[in-house]
């Protein structure tokens, strides 16, 4: 279906103006300010003077019922479960929100005299050394925005660290085929040559294999783990050890850290390098286009390539300060110091759970993940590729090709079908190694209700692909809009109608 087909679309607020309604009075401008406002505005140059400006006119409940309105159309995790595999919105809790929209936390400027932000080095501070305990690594970074941003990060400091030693010739990453699609992509802009290693029957990496491709030339691997199957390496000492064994570096993609938090440490593994998704392991809700955090933490050896600055205490002065003074690091990687206020909502969560509570969101979000898996791979049409007897971690990746064949009704669209039972759709189509993915993340955060809930409505679809697979694949049918046209929705030169409304107008886009 595409978007003019869609059942109801919200005008924008331009399509509602009623010339002459008014929402807002304001009061009459004085003699005083009527003169200053003129005396300011003479100052502007006549080419800069804005000749007209369309706002729309409407009654403030009007206002209020379109923002409204708007905000129904919307899902999250606040209205229903989010079942995204490898992406999801975990444990998000609003008291956070609240501490890091604190005035004194929003009006700080980065640019501060140190003196004055002492409370906000010390948030950082803190937050990091409860990371390094967490992953057993020396010393993070705070500064990248974003999981991808850290994977780069982390492979411009495996690149800084073999040129130091004169190692010039190291220029292939490997990388699974199971991995996130950020992993090659980070490691390609980093300027090296990715090689992929495939997965063994259990989903874990093929070490055969990987023993076959590995040479001098290798500066790392970077590895999921669990992997995004939902599967721990099994063999992770071997892989340190081919790795290590020629000079090698082994990236951590600790972007879904839930599954081992105060369990096992990506340091302990052999892991050199670690990123972490702040913004979805430790609170800030991922996805919704705002700022993410995606520290990168490094073990001793590479701690002089990590960007400057680093948050540094003197004990003997009681003081905290930033280090510059590191002629080896790779660069800024960002502006100051990071997200802060992404900073300011892990640090709240940490603290909030200390180290018992982040175990048994370790136990919750395996436990939750197993139970649903247990149900979910005994439905018809369902199949769980790899390791089909074992049990999973925080995720888990079912193929439907099998209903596919039976009934035409593809991963994509019973995706779409469980939006009309007020879920998010889960993941699909990744990982790439399973034909008709279908990857579910229920999360630490679910009842068993609502896991139970989760089951009944997807077998429910499932026995709706075999009875009346139209249903299913002309899903959904009960959101404000249906199915888009995908190609469409991504092209720039594709408006809304809306957009059209208003450029007849004559308003220009
Ligand atoms: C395993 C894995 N690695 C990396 C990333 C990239 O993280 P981001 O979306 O913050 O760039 C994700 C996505 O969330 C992920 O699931």
């Amino acid at each position: 279906m595409s978007y003019r087909q869609a059942r109801w679309i919200e005008p924008t607020i331009f399509e509602l103006s009623r010339p002459g309604a008014i929402g807002i009075d304001f009061p009459e401008i004085d003699e005083v300010l009527q003169r200053e406002l003129k005396e300011a505005l003479d100052e502007i140059p006549e080419g800069l003077k804005r000749r007209e400006l369309f706002l729309p006119e409407l009654s403030e409940l009007e206002v209020v019922r379109h923002f409204t309105r708007l905000s129904q159309m919307n899902f999250s995790v606040s209205t229903g479960m989010y079942p995204l595999g490898s992406c999801t919105m975990k444990y998000n809790p609003v008291m956070n929100e609240e501490l890091a929209y604190d005035e004194k936390i929003l009006n700080v400027h980065p640019l501060q005299p140190l003196e004055t932000i002492q409370g906000c080095l010390e948030i950082m501070w803190r937050l990091e050394q409860i990371l390094k305990e967490i992953t057993g690594m020396s010393r993070f970074s705070l500064q990248p925005a974003a999981g991808a941003h850290g994977e780069f990060l982390g492979c411009l400091i495996i690149r800084a660290y073999h040129r130091d030693r004169g190692l010039h010739n190291k220029n292939i990453m490997i990388i699974p085929d199971s991995a996130h699609g950020t992993n090659p992509a980070s490691a390609t802009m980093a300027g090296y040559q990715v090689k992929v290693v495939k997965s063994d029957k259990d989903g874990c990496v093929d070490i055969n294999e990987l023993e076959e491709i590995v040479d001098e030339k290798v500066a790392g691997i970077m590895l999921t783990n669990p992997n995004t199957l939902g599967v721990f390496e099994k063999n992770i000492d071997k892989i340190v050890e081919i790795i290590h064994g020629v000079d090698g570096l082994l990236y951590y993609d600790g972007a879904n850290l839930n599954a081992l938090l105060g369990k096992v440490r990506p340091g302990d593994m052999g892991f050199d390098i670690v990123h972490l998704n702040l913004h979805k392991t430790f609170s800030t809700p991922h996805g919704g286009g705002g700022p993410g955090s995606g520290p990168v933490g490094v073990v001793d050896k590479l701690v002089d390539y990590l960007p400057s600055p680093l948050v540094n205490y003197d004990e003997s002065k009681g003081v905290f300060y930033l280090d510059y003074e590191r002629p080896k690091a790779v660069g800024k990687i960002k502006m100051f110091y990071g997200n802060f206020s992404v900073l300011v909502k892990a640090y709240a969560y940490l603290l909030r759970m200390g180290g018992e509570g982040l175990k048994k969101v370790a136990e919750a979000s395996v436990l939750a993940s197993n139970y649903l898996l247990y149900k979910v791979k005994k439905l018809k049409g369902v199949t769980l590729p790899y390791a089909p007897e074992s049990p999973r971690k925080h995720e888990f990746v079912v193929s439907l090709s099998k209903l596919y064949r039976e009934t035409g009704v593809t991963a994509k669209d019973v995706a779409k079908r469980l939006l009309d039972y007020g879920f998010h759709a889960p993941t699909i189509y990744f990982p790439l190694i399973v034909e008709e993915a279908f990857m579910v993340e229920p999360t630490e955060s679910e009842s068993k209700r609502e896991l139970d809930n989760f089951y009944n409505v997807l077998s429910r679809i499932i026995e709706e692909a075999y009875s009346d697979p139209e249903k299913v694949k002309s899903a959904p049918h009960n959101t404000a809009v249906g199915r888009i046209n995908e190609v469409k929705a991504s092209h720039p030169k594709t408006m809304t109608p809306s957009w059209r409304v208003y450029i007849k107008r004559g308003n220009k886009p």
